[in-house]
């Protein structure tokens, strides 16, 4: 058996310093001994602007502060040329444009080539390919006629790979001016020069620079690298936009989702709270453009197939910073952005927010089923600030189902006030978090074991395994902290009657702009890579099944008895069973599933897939994206019993098809 394992698991050598052979282990599986059903939607992504994973990832624009709006006007630009000179380069705030007041006044006087520039720097940054058309597009008004202006991409040693040009010729008002450029080589760290000749002076705004590459080729775009990770995962839900930011240090820095929407020229920017939160990873430049917004996010969800969630602020800020309160007399406006959102996801295109919803482009409705009232916070503001929210929602909305927060962690009073309050507020669904070591993921696998069945759903809505203590920069998203949550999930999945949705947190990091890890999936400009924690995520949610199955051994569940750690569902439609099981020890161990309730199981339709590698703090990396990955195993089929050999620390997918 073992020379099989390992032909069918190709380059996998496994040399774990206890490798040894055990007993065959025994496990039995009746397909009819159906437990409870699965949410369709169980395994989705959690999507925060953290570790640059909107501003300077997913969201494709390379131009870093391209409105002039971040703290320091020309953050990201350098002035360069031969012949600047005081009041060349004026940056103007005018007090008829609220959301988007700066602007770069341009008074070329004479200049030619090289003389008056501005170089972009993009985030960390530009990445850049060879033949691919990039869309330039910039705001402007001509004060006085006379300037031409000149576009150049640059490699990291700036020579220049593309270039375009164009003479403004609209003479009144703002303009918006489209232009193509190629590239003509592939950098990792490319920048962008606007240059500036004649004599004349031009006001600019809002400079521009997408690749046209977009996920479905959309201008003004996502990184369809990234959108195609989180498609391959097809997720049953997404939850946006955090996290924190759904809070603000304060208040005022609270996300507002109606900012977000219309053109991206009138969304106003906002500081990044993840800029300042970590002093030992500060990020300056780190701003929300918001050019992802909440009809990008639900437009985004509809793409991958995914159910929107998204969080709104309850009327508190992050009580780990200022923990500022709206007063409970002020509160309206904050409801009233719940049941606004309702209107602009679902409503007909005859109501207010659903025109505007439809005018930017899509006229059907998201179809939004949930939504969720505050991140992370807790105590008692918490609760009378959410009654609000619920009796409201509830009365205009009955059928949407309300998340709710049970804090930052998984026990202890808050946890247990929070825990009460809720189920005494018969809430649908509460949302918990736990990022913890490995060990408290194999320990809690039957966390869920004796929740209440006919209380809420659980929704496990963010957790990570920390190799190191949460948030620092030690940790590393490595085998061991994958192969532990795989563990933990064997045991959501067992309890999929009572845990009804789940996503690891954060999604995104950007290998030069993160500030918190581990995070699900990597990327730098060229490349996007998936952690082994995003297989296990991976596997889980393309093997969901319908309904959960027990599987046993000596009449016990498999629940981390001599590590195994194992869950069974099927497709009722498909008659497929799905086995995961973890080998969560240094030892190949040999086994045999009995499935019960099945008259034979189809040979050529049966597969494993085995996810492994020979050292727990194998991670993967942009150089090697698939260090740790799922290849396929071997079982064999003898009448209505599977063989096969589980390698050590190992998650093994096994899928077969049955008649009953
Ligand atoms: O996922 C990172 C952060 O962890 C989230 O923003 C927050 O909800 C949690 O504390």
């Amino acid at each position: 058996m073992i020379k099989k394992i390992l032909a069918g698991i190709g380059t996998l050598i496994f040399c774990f310093t206890e490798f040894t052979w055990a007993q065959p282990g025994h496990f039995m599986v009746d397909v009819k001994e159906v437990k409870g059903k699965i949410n369709p939607e169980m395994w989705g992504v959690f999507f925060e602007d953290i570790n640059m994973g909107a501003d300077g990832g997913i969201y494709a624009e390379l131009i870093k502060n391209r409105s002039f709006e971040f703290y320091k006007p020309l953050m990201g630009w350098v002035k360069e040329g031969t012949g600047i000179k005081e009041g060349n380069l004026l940056i103007i705030n005018r007090n008829d444009n609220e959301s988007n007041p700066r602007f770069l006044r341009v008074n070329t006087a004479g200049a030619t080539k090289g003389a008056v520039t501005l170089v972009n720097e993009g985030f960390r940054g530009m990445g850049l390919k060879k033949g691919l058309k990039y869309t330039f597009s910039a705001m402007y008004k001509q004060v006085s006629p006379g300037v031409n202006i000149y576009l150049e991409l640059l490699d990291d040693k700036k020579n220049v790979i593309g270039t375009s040009n164009f003479t403004p010729q609209q003479t009144s008002g703002w303009y918006k001016q489209t232009v193509e450029m190629t590239s003509t080589a592939t950098v990792q760290k490319g920048k962008f020069r606007i240059g500036f000749t004649g004599t004349g002076t031009i006001d600019i705004d809002m400079i521009s620079l997408f690749p046209q590459d977009t996920w479905k080729n959309r201008p003004g775009g996502l990184r369809a690298d990234m959108v195609q990770k989180l498609a391959d995962m097809q997720p049953g839900f997404i939850r946006f936009p955090g996290g924190c930011i759904v809070e603000g240090h304060e208040l005022e820095t609270r996300y507002q989702w109606k900012k977000t929407i219309g053109p991206v020229e009138e969304r106003e920017l906002m500081i990044n709270r993840w800029n300042t939160e970590f002093a030992h990873r500060p990020t300056p430049d780190y701003y929300q453009t918001f050019g992802l917004g909440f009809f990008e996010y639900f437009q985004l969800a509809e793409d991958i197939g995914a159910a929107p969630l998204p969080i709104l602020n309850c009327g508190m800020a992050c009580q780990y910073n200022t923990a500022e309160l709206v007063a409970l007399e002020d509160i309206g406006p904050y409801i009233q952005d719940a049941l606004d959102l309702v209107e602009f996801a679902n409503g007909s295109t005859t109501t207010h927010w659903g025109k505007i919803r439809s005018d930017m482009g899509h006229p059907a409705p998201f179809n939004l089923k949930m939504l969720g009232v505050g991140n992370e916070n807790w105590g008692p503001q918490y609760v009378e600030r959410l009654k609000l929210f619920e009796k409201a929602i509830k009365a205009k909305y009955p059928e949407i189902k309300l998340v709710y927060s049970s804090g930052t962690d998984p026990d202890g009073e808050r946890f247990q006030y929070l825990d009460n309050e809720l189920r005494r507020l018969k809430a649908d669904i509460i949302d918990e978090h736990y990022y913890r070591p490995p060990e408290w993921f194999i320990k809690n696998v039957n966390r869920y074991n004796n929740y209440d069945r006919s209380g809420p759903k659980i929704f496990a809505g963010e957790y990570a395994a920390q190799s190191d203590k949460t948030a620092s920069a030690g940790n590393r998203n490595n085998w061991k902290t994958a192969i532990a949550e795989a563990a933990f999930l064997t045991g959501l999945e067992r309890n999929a009657d009572v845990v009804h949705m789940a996503s690891y947190a954060p999604l995104f990091a950007h290998v030069d702009g993160w500030q918190w890890t581990p995070d699900l999936i990597w990327v730098d400009n060229l490349n996007v890579y998936g952690t082994p924690n995003y297989y296990v995520q991976q596997l889980f949610s393309l093997n969901k099944g319908t309904h959960i199955v027990p599987i046993v051994s000596d009449n016990e569940i498999v629940d981390g008895k001599s590590d195994f750690f194992a869950s069974a569902v099927i497709n009722d439609a498909g008659n497929e069973l799905i086995i995961k099981i973890v080998n969560y020890n240094a030892t190949a161990r040999e086994v045999v599933f009995d499935i019960k309730g099945v008259k034979t199981i189809a040979k050529n339709e049966a597969s494993a897939t085995v996810l492994t590698t020979n050292d727990l703090n194998n991670i993967n990396s942009v150089a090697h994206p698939k260090e740790v990955a799922p290849v396929n195993g071997i079982i064999d089929i003898k009448g209505k019993k599977i063989n096969t050999t589980l390698v050590p620390y190992s998650l093994t997918v096994i899928k077969c098809k049955y008649n009953k």
